[in-house]
């Protein structure tokens, strides 16, 4: 998987996963960090969530193509170990079809088997959409559960939404506008859900639906990143500079500038390394862009998305801390009341442990990245 969520935040949010798993149930009123894309029908949204990914595994195409949303689990999981050395990825840069022993998809309606084709993760995606809301363009909130397994993600949870239309086509009913921001606000409406808000850059910014939605949710800004898509297909002479510059509606985080792949790059099964290889070359050929080729594309994203990961978990550490002290006070009266052995080999001890050290190495993470921690870039 490609683009790359830096090293240290992938150890950092491993970790504390880690020590949720210790902690165990009890504590699910805190919620790890998700990020949910936002934006019009069409605008890109899945192709900006597989770029960040880097494996092809989502319906893409015009139209109504994500109907429910999916909620999509990646979970670090280290390769096997042979003969005590860490075994080498098994696909090549450039190959992100070929299928890995290491990298599997488990769906939650799917109990017990695994997908170690990511072709036949999308059709399932696909079937299971059908099966539940009809193929005549139907939408429902009920949402596919999809975990992947592998030792190059990030532990973290991306959700891919239907986009905001007005108009009901097909079997949709008549309210659909109003049915899909439901679904939509149930899940940016969380503190802990950073958006993505996806505006394709051949419409106008003023008429973003993702936008408009997004303020409503987190008027300061503070988890909302604007991506701007299709910036290939503007008209010539016309380019995005004035929305980068926070000229035209600023955003707090600003707007990432991206190009994925096209229609035509789908039914020819263009490979994501190669649609990157493409970016890249776009941006720091284009008159407009060549200057500040570095803050656009799909990897200065992904860098961008860690940075606000970083803040977001540094912020909730506290809260974290102190959900985990009221749970340990709670289970040592409990504990205590049953007239049950304390000290040494509380387990209670053992968790609060593992969380002081987790924030101690957290704080040295952070303190040897607080350059890189402006959100102003
Ligand atoms: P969603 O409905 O927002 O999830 O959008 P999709 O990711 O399914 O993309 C919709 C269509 O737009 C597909 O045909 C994509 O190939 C195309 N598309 C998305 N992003 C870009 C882009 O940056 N450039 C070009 N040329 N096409 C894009
Ligand atoms: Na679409
Ligand atoms: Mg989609």
């Amino acid at each position: 998987m490609s683009a790359g969520l830096g090293l240290e935040v992938v150890n950092v949010v491993n970790k504390l996963q880690d020590v949720f798993t210790a902690v165990g149930s009890s504590t699910s009123g805190i919620d790890l960090p998700q990020i949910c894309v936002l934006g019009s029908q069409s605008s890109g949204k899945s192709s900006v969530l597989e770029n960040i990914v880097g494996r092809d595994f989502l319906p893409r195409g015009n139209g109504i193509v994500t109907r429910r949303p999916l909620v999509l689990q990646l979970i670090n999981r280290p390769a096997p170990k042979t003969n005590g050395v860490v075994a080498p990825p098994a696909a090549a840069p450039g190959t992100d079809s070929a299928i890995n022993e290491n990298e599997w998809g488990e769906f939650l309606h799917l109990p017990g088997e695994k997908f170690y084709d990511f072709n036949k993760i999308r059709a399932e995606i696909v079937r299971d959409t059908d099966a539940k809301t009809g193929r005549n363009a139907g939408i429902s909130p009920l949402p596919i559960n999809l975990r992947i397994f592998s030792p190059n993600v990030l532990t973290l949870t991306l959700v891919d939404l239907p986009g905001l239309t007005k108009v009901p086509v097909g079997d949709q009913p008549r309210d659909i506008e109003r049915q899909i921001k439901d679904m939509l606000m149930k899940y940016i409406s969380k503190p802990q859900c950073i958006i993505l808000a996806v505006t394709a850059a051949n419409v106008d910014l003023a008429n973003s639906d993702g936008l408009k939605l997004a303020r409503e949710v987190d008027p300061e800004g503070t988890r909302t990143i604007g991506v701007l898509t299709k910036v290939d297909l503007m008209d010539q002479g016309t380019d995005v500079v004035d929305i980068l510059a926070g000229r035209i509606i600023p955003l707090r985080m600003g707007y990432v500038p991206v190009v994925n792949r096209g229609q035509r790059d789908i039914d020819t099964n263009k490979s994501i390394s190669s649609a990157l290889d493409h970016e890249r070359a776009f941006f720091e050929n284009h008159p407009s862009y060549k200057s500040k080729a570095q803050f656009c594309g799909t990897p200065f994203l992904a860098r961008k998305l860690n940075i606000v990961l970083m803040h977001h978990i540094k912020s909730s550490l506290p809260d974290i801390k102190a959900r985990i002290q009221q749970q340990l006070a709670k289970y040592t009266a409990e504990l205590q009341s049953l007239g049950g052995p304390m000290g040494e080999g509380n387990p209670g001890n053992v968790v609060l442990s593992v969380i002081t050290e987790f924030t101690n190495e957290f704080r040295t993470v952070i303190d040897g990245n607080t350059n890189d921690l402006s959100l102003n870039e």
